[in-house]
């Protein structure tokens, strides 16, 4: 079987990570060659940075990707399209059976819609193509914040509904599936791959001299910040930093900027107070390993992000999101995490009786056990 997976921005290699291990585990067990799984990553470019994108490669021990489709930055629109531009001669030189997008960045829907109407020609070898157009198989399916003025809530709708298998994290991404009337047979709960890399690199992440980098003696919380609902305008992003100058007045805090929110922070003139608090650790964005220390380290995280609200679950730290709606409910009913929205007085609070310690204590859920990546192998392999 021919696998092609595709990763775009830094959310999506953590995922990668964890398949591209899985496939390797399966063919180091596999003897029969018509069950090796030959694997071609595409990296489309939508982060670039070394901070944002090579780092991860080398901390995950990801496979350097095949193809790198260098998109860069843009707008949605501009990014989607060249994204699609590019992909579409390379899956027709590739012609792979199988193609894997993750998680819900404007990679993800570019890709899955250019496979969906691609039509193989001939292959490189002359031969007809064994298939038409790739199976598309979406890894983190199912999630919904219900909240479409999300762009990667679009992404998620629409990749969903037109991939042909659906991997999922949680009962609540069967439910929304099922409730937008997917077929059943489409859908397999296999637990989540974050939680995979997460398991795989944690002993690792411990070895990081991170917290001696940054000088960190006491307790401290760890910030990210870069939905761009949060960081976009000076009215959003002005009263949220002002609670991080009134937390940090309780703890000291560690911020790794986004480049989107160090950009919004420059151009609204509210970088400088920042820098000044000597409270307040303003870092670049940080590599995986020393981003997994500092979690596991924190008394709480304070984030906008999607994947912290499942990794600080999994470690058992306890995670305020700043967001009205989450697509990953089961990080809130069942683990450590507090959905606050943007309310300067409730997230006061919820840190400081987070820091009295009263807090939830939290449990793991289903199938985020580390094995997620094997799941999917294994069906990818009987179904193909
Ligand atoms: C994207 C994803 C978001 C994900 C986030 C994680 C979409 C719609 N959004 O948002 O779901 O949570 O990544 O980071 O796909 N930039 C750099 N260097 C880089 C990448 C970006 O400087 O390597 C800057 C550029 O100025 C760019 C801005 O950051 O304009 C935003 O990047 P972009 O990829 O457009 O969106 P994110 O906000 O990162």
């Amino acid at each position: 079987m021919k696998l092609m997976s595709i990763a775009g921005a830094r959310p999506n290699f953590m995922k990668l990570a964890a398949i591209a291990s899985a496939v390797q585990e399966h063919n180091g067990k596999t003897t029969a060659t018509d069950r090796m799984i030959v694997h071609r990553i595409v990296h489309t470019g939508q982060h670039y940075d070394q901070k944002m994108s090579e780092s991860f490669f080398d901390d995950l021990g990801i496979p350097k990707p095949d193809i790198n489709l260098e998109v860069g930055s843009g707008s949605h629109a501009t990014q989607t399209a060249e994204i699609m531009k590019r992909f579409e001669p390379v899956l027709l030189e590739e012609q792979p059976d199988v193609m894997l997008v993750v998680g819900d960045v404007n990679s993800t829907i570019a890709c899955t819609l250019v496979a969906s109407k691609v039509k193989y020609g001939k292959s490189a070898a002359g031969f007809p193509p064994s298939r038409k157009r790739p199976i598309i198989v979406h890894v983190e399916a199912g999630l919904r914040s219900f909240d479409r003025d999300m762009p990667e809530e679009v992404n998620r709708i629409l990749t969903d509904a037109i991939s042909d298998l659906l991997f999922v994290t949680e009962q609540s991404g069967v439910d929304n599936l099922l409730r937008e009337g997917v077929a059943p047979e489409k859908i397999h709960f296999v637990g989540n791959v974050m939680i995979d890399t997460l398991k795989q690199h944690l002993e690792k992440a411990q070895r990081s001299n991170i917290r001696e980098e940054l000088q960190l003696r006491t307790a401290y919380g760890l910030v990210t910040l870069h939905r761009p609902s949060n960081v976009d305008t000076r009215e959003t992003l002005e009263p949220l930093l002002q609670c991080l100058h009134d937390i940090s007045q309780d703890i000291h805090l560690i911020f790794p900027v986004h480049p989107r929110t160090r950009h919004n922070m420059q151009h609204f003139g509210l970088l400088a107070k920042l820098l000044d608090n000597p409270r307040i650790t303003v870092a670049e964005p940080l590599g995986y390993l020393d981003f997994l220390n500092l979690i596991q380290g924190a008394a709480l995280v304070i984030t906008d992000s999607g994947g912290i609200q499942e990794e600080t679950t999994v470690l058992g730290v306890p995670c305020i999101t700043l967001r009205h709606n989450t697509e990953r409910p089961v990080t809130v009913t069942e683990g450590t995490n507090y959905l606050i929205g943007t309310d300067i007085d409730k997230i006061l609070h919820t840190a400081l009786e987070i820091l009295s310690g009263r807090c939830k204590k939290g449990s793991i859920p289903k199938f985020w056990d580390g094995c997620a990546g094997k799941r999917i192998v294994d069906i990818l392999i009987d179904h193909v």
